[in-house]
């Protein structure tokens, strides 16, 4: 008999709750109401036209196939040369693992650093999934809570207190997902200090917009950096990620993608080699779209009495404390989208530290976060 229960185990395992917002904000459109995104962090940009032609050409030559399962020599190539050129890191391309995705990589990561029942810090907001990813490779998160007061900058001195002999990483994102917040120099050599493995996610790392991109690989070797193709390089749909671990353990980490991958896309992986060749241009200019955007937002939720009270320096996000705090920011974001047509996430998808807040993306024209921050205002909701 077909049980519900056989998949209780999985209870503890949280959806996107922008996600329910998108569904209903669909309903809402199919019903005729127009509808405003700002729920997600997808760049409203094609990707580079050299993308496109790589994967046609590749498709002509039949490119198909599985391929080693660290990814294209030629790829892992191009990688090892822009962590020189943009963060002035040397690495080889040994040290690199290509996949579908950051995503799956976050997984990977986490499995081959943490054992089960072994601890992993995360900060409290921090993205959607790690939490979960965390629990679904059986480690147990521990969380390290950030202020608005702080600016949202990590407070090493009250993540030190979390550790303990079952400590086995420290996961971080920086420019990050859900502040925008890039965590300054002094916070990435004291983490750095305390001489435990660092997954950072650096999938935003080249939209820092104040200060010059960097890598955690600055700051220290004993990191598992990973970063893709998603937000940079407009290639969301593309699925295309990679880690850069040392090499005493990629050897662990290309057994785990053997079994669990098997290899990246080849044809994805051809146009990841011509994006990363040809394509800084294109990709430079939309950032400095992005850096547009991320000023008029700023000034105008000034300008509208609606300030963050912190400083977002990068990726594309804004959080923003709302003031009805007696209300879920679920419901809360369901009510807005209902009375303004404006979706936005709830910022309890980033933690219990998110409740309360809102996240504003603005991976969208000037326009529609002119027209969706005048009906917020109006709303008197905010
Ligand atoms: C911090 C962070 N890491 C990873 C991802 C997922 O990236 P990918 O599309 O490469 O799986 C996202 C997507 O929003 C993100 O915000």
């Amino acid at each position: 008999m077909i049980n519900i229960k056989q998949t209780s185990h999985l209870d503890s395992i949280g959806s996107f709750l922008a996600m329910e917002i998108f569904s209903r904000a669909k309903k809402l459109e199919s019903l005729g109401h127009e509808i405003i995104h700002l729920e997600f962090g997808e760049p409203d940009f094609s990707a580079p036209e050299d993308a496109l032609k790589s994967v046609l050409n590749s498709m002509k030559n039949n490119d198909a196939g599985y391929t080693f399962s660290r990814g294209l020599e030629g790829l892992r190539n191009e990688i090892v040369k822009k962590y020189s050129r943009d963060y002035g890191v040397e690495i080889l391309p040994d040290q690199v693992l290509v996949s579908n995705g950051t995503s799956f990589l976050l997984y990977l990561s986490i499995r081959l650093l943490a054992p089960f029942g072994s601890e992993v810090i995360i900060t409290d907001p921090c993205y959607a999934c790690y939490e979960n990813v965390i629990r679904l490779a059986g480690a147990v998160p521990v969380i390290v809570k950030l202020r608005q007061e702080d600016g949202f900058q990590l407070n090493v001195n009250e993540l030190k207190k979390k550790l303990t002999k079952k400590t086995k990483a420290i996961l971080i994102n920086s420019p990050m997902n859900p502040t925008g917040v890039v965590f300054s120099n002094e916070v990435m050599m004291e983490l750095a200090e305390l001489d435990i493995p660092v997954i950072s996610d650096e999938i935003y790392a080249d939209l820092s917009f104040e200060e010059k991109p960097k890598s955690f690989l600055n700051f220290s070797q004993q990191t598992v950096a990973i970063n893709g193709f998603s937000k940079y390089y407009a290639m969301t749909g593309w699925r295309l990620g990679y880690l850069i671990s040392p090499k005493e353990w990629i050897f662990a980490a290309d057994r785990l993608h053997q079994n669990l991958m098997i290899s990246a896309t080849e044809f994805v992986q051809e146009a990841g080699i011509s994006v990363l060749q040809k394509s800084k241009d294109y990709c430079e200019k939309m950032k400095l779209e992005f850096d547009h955007r991320r000023i008029y937002i700023l000034n105008l939720l000034k300008e509208l009495g609606m300030d963050p009270g912190y400083k977002p320096t990068g990726a594309f996000y804004v959080m923003y404390k709302y003031k009805n705090n007696k209300k879920s920011s679920f419901d809360f974001c369901l009510e807005v989208l209902e009375k303004t047509g404006v979706a936005i996430a709830p910022g309890r998808d980033f933690g219990s530290g998110g409740e309360g807040y809102i996240r504003l993306s603005y991976a969208q024209s000037i326009a529609n976060i002119e027209r969706a921050l005048k009906k917020l205002y109006e709303s008197k909701l905010l």
